[in-house]
């Protein structure tokens, strides 16, 4: 099949490229042109483990091709992707709607034939109602379904995730918008459970799904507080908890709060869609004001660990939100290091992809190193803020050979407990607290 994807970021891309990797013609659509230009040259625009290579493949097969022009780009498409960037409003938080309305009014001037648009960026319900509405008023005569396909990629994770969904959901009630997406995803006709709903249904569910995971976080680090303080240990907790079925492993790892491009996103925008319809989400209300007051948290934590070193030399081991992504958009590392600076401590920080998008957001402020062992010399305290792997089996004689003082503020609970007290460090990390276990 033909399909034309607008937009090629972190869901737009890696959706391009599955779907050519599964056979169909696909053409992806971005109006910046630098973009479009590296992509055309097989350079991949963001850090996602696997898609250079099948970026590669996929020029060399043809399937994949890259273009600015709208037109050039969705002439004779059997499937249009709607999947450009719906940022928050800087005040009400609301969906920015104005890129998905942009694209939508400027693909309606070249539909030809029956086509199928497919909204795949993150919306409120009732959008695909107008973003239909729109295409109709430019083009009366487009023999058109909008339909809705929420988007459930991980970053980090995106092509495995793409090629192994827990679900596909399909919001339309046009059968033969239906037929069309049945034909697009026959892959995986019996290797998951493709569920079609109405398309309001649809736009809700990745919303409540979002949301849903935000609040399961929000709860296991409401659980680590307690732990802190009562001598239980987080991890322990969690695993026995993910034992029951009903409840499930994934999800229930405490940490720093959530991050990233969606979760604080989403909830903020669930919330509002919420109060304008008059409906009252007390919990995700509060898990938004909590999530964001944690991160100061983590930042005072790792403050209390020097407070009796004056100019203490931190070392902060992850800028990006989460492994596996040079994103750092909300990225809980970010927000605790601007904590931090407003308390005028020296900042080295190392992350493996993601410096270049942390220097557009702290500039200069901080130092950034190449190596682990070049951000841990002479620090007073070494703070882990994003889960790489390679955080996870540190050399730590070595690092405490380096540091000035050995002291470890591990928010992603990384490390051995055990074997970092052993070696003589000083450690805090998240629902589990050393002295309150020896009590
Ligand atoms: C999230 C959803 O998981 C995807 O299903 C969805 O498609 C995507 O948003 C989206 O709406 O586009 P993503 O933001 O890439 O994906 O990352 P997650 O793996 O969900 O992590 C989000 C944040 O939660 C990160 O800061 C991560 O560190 C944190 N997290 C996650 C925890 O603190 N604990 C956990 O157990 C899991």
């Amino acid at each position: 099949m033909k399909i034309s994807i607008i937009g090629t970021g972190y869901v737009g891309l890696p959706t391009g490229i599955g779907l050519a990797e599964l056979g169909h013609d696909v053409i992806c659509i971005d109006q910046d042109t630098a973009k479009i230009n590296a992509l055309k040259h097989g350079q991949t625009t963001l850090y996602e483990e696997g898609l250079a290579d099948l970026l590669g493949k996929h020029r060399q097969t043809g399937k994949i091709r890259f273009t600015s022009s709208m037109k050039d780009g969705i002439l004779g498409a059997d499937v249009v992707f709607l999947a450009v960037g719906t940022p928050p409003h800087p005040v009400t938080k609301e969906a920015d709607l104005q890129y998905i309305f942009a694209a939508a009014k400027e693909l309606a001037q070249y539909l030809d034939g029956y086509t199928v648009v497919a909204v795949k960026s993150t919306v409120p319900v009732g959008t695909g109602d107008e973003v239909e509405a729109l295409i109709k008023t430019v083009n009366p005569k487009a023999d058109v379904d909008v339909i809705s396909v929420p988007e459930f990629l991980r970053e980090g994770y995106a092509i495995d995730d793409f090629f192994h969904p827990d679900r596909i959901i399909i919001g339309s009630d046009s059968e033969r918008a239906k037929a069309k997406m049945a034909e697009l995803y026959a892959y995986f006709q019996d290797k998951t459970q493709i569920l079609y709903v109405n398309r309001r249904s649809s736009e809700t569910i990745k919303y409540a799904s979002n949301a849903f995971l935000a609040v399961k976080i929000h709860y296991i680090n409401e659980m680590a507080d307690f732990c802190e303080q009562t001598g239980a240990d987080i991890d322990e907790v969690a695993k026995g908890m993910g034992l029951d079925k009903r409840i499930g492993h994934r999800f229930l790892k405490a940490g720093p709060g959530y991050g990233g491009s969606c979760f604080p996103k989403d909830t903020a925008a669930l919330a509002y869609i919420a109060r304008r319809h008059g409906v009252n989400m007390t919990i995700i209300e509060d898990v938004i004001c909590q999530n964001a007051a944690r991160k100061k948290k983590m930042a005072h934590r790792i403050l209390a660990a020097v407070q009796d070193i004056t100019q203490p030399k931190i070392a902060v081991l992850g800028l990006a939100f989460k492994e596996g992504t040079d994103d750092c958009r909300e990225s809980p590392a970010i927000e605790i290091i601007n904590e931090l600076l407003s308390h005028h401590v020296d900042i080295t920080a190392y992350d493996p992809q993601a410096i270049s998008n942390a220097k557009k957001i702290l500039g200069e402020q901080i130092r950034y190193a190449s190596s682990i062992d070049e951000t841990v010399k002479q620090a007073d305290v070494l703070a882990v803020l994003t889960e790489w792997p390679e955080f996870k089996n540190l050399d730590l004689n070595r690092i405490g050979q380096l540091m000035a003082h050995k002291n470890i503020v591990d928010c992603r609970n990384m490390l051995d407990k055990q074997q970092v007290l052993n070696l003589g460090f000083t450690y805090a990390c998240i629902g589990w607290n050393c002295r309150k276990k020896n009590k």
